[in-house]
């Protein structure tokens, strides 16, 4: 007698039902590329330790962007790199600065691409922070949620169609829901980084938004990796405070938790393929170790088939050819 598997995996080798029976799809429709915004002459300057990643001028950026959507890309996440850092991240408020310009530009040459800020200050501070620091060392949450708040009000001024706080202080996402709404922005939507580890695999991200911590490390905000179950109560909180999106960050190492915080959720999940999931697929692949297209597909399609929606990815581009195709 056959078992039932072994007469589908028949049908399936004369292709038939493969498609019909297959329980994921990865198309460039939830892909989300990542773009590091710079000021300046430079108008595009590789970042080291990922390679095909460089950090873009404002029309390099537009003209980046504008590739991804051709190749069927709706959404782009923005990071910034400012002219200039203090203490109190006045570069990540300003709506002058490189974020708030990169947006208008984007969104005035690409109406229909969804343009996603990321909303932190570690880019911004001098001292490599997510928030405002004090005195003794220690993050002062309450003055962080209010410039968090601030950036995120001049992001969506900027026209950005939605903001991806990063930071992981307390309560960000109830205050930025709460001024967004009182400032005119009730149709903006966040996507919260809910399940943010503090990850070693954030390491080359740090070389290319320049945002390295001065001193000590993000341990007192970010998660220990070790738990699940605080990630699924944090989404669960995010999502009571108004989150539309959560995430969970990095994404391969966490594929349970990205599992557990849909179905606590039950609301779209993003799942961030960080720097360092990046750089190490680079480095196997130039060495001739892994094949990068098999790798790559079968990544994005296992953080898929774990419960993200959107994945967020350095690939995206990479990927939308080789699914074209
Ligand atoms: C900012 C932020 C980080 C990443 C996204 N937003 C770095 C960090 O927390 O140090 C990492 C993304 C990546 O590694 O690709 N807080």
């Amino acid at each position: 007698m056959a078992f039932p598997a072994t007469r589908l995996r028949r049908l399936r080798k004369s292709g038939v039902l493969r498609g019909m029976i297959r329980e994921t799809e990865l198309t460039p429709a939830h892909l989300m590329l990542p773009l590091f915004v710079q000021l300046g002459e430079g108008e595009r300057t590789p970042v080291e330790a990922m390679p095909g990643v460089e950090r873009l001028s404002i029309s390099q950026t537009v003209a980046e962007a504008g590739e991804a959507q051709e190749l069927g890309i709706p959404a782009v996440l923005l990071f910034g790199l400012p002219a200039e850092k203090d203490e109190q991240a006045s570069g990540a408020y300003d709506d002058e600065g490189v974020v708030q310009l990169a947006v208008r530009a984007l969104k005035e040459a690409h109406p229909k691409l969804v343009v996603v800020t990321d909303v932190c200050l570690c880019a911004y501070t001098s001292h490599g922070h997510c928030g405002v620091v004090l005195e003794d060392g220690t993050i002062d949450n309450d003055l962080s949620l209010e410039l968090l708040a601030k950036t995120a009000i001049s992001h969506a001024a900027a026209g950005a169609d939605a903001v991806a706080p990063s930071d992981m202080m307390d309560g960000r996402v109830g205050a930025l829901r709460s001024q967004l709404d009182a400032e005119g922005f009730k149709d903006v939507p966040i996507v919260a980084y809910s399940a943010k580890f503090a990850s070693s695999f954030y390491g080359p991200f740090r070389e290319a938004a320049d945002s390295a911590p001065a001193f000590g490390d993000r341990r007192s905000y970010q998660m220990d990796p070790a738990n699940a179950e605080e990630a699924v109560r944090e989404a669960l909180l995010d999502v009571e405070e108004g989150a539309d999106v959560v995430m969970v960050k990095p994404a391969l190492p966490y594929l349970d938790v990205v599992r557990r915080v849909k179905e606590a959720t039950r609301v779209p999940v993003a799942a961030y393929n960080v720097s360092g999931e990046y750089a190490m697929v680079k480095a196997a692949a130039s060495a001739g170790y892994i094949d990068e297209r098999g790798v790559v597909l079968e990544a994005l399609t296992g953080i898929r088939r774990a419960g993200a929606d959107i994945v967020i990815t350095y690939h995206a581009k990479e990927v939308a050819e080789w699914l074209r195709r």
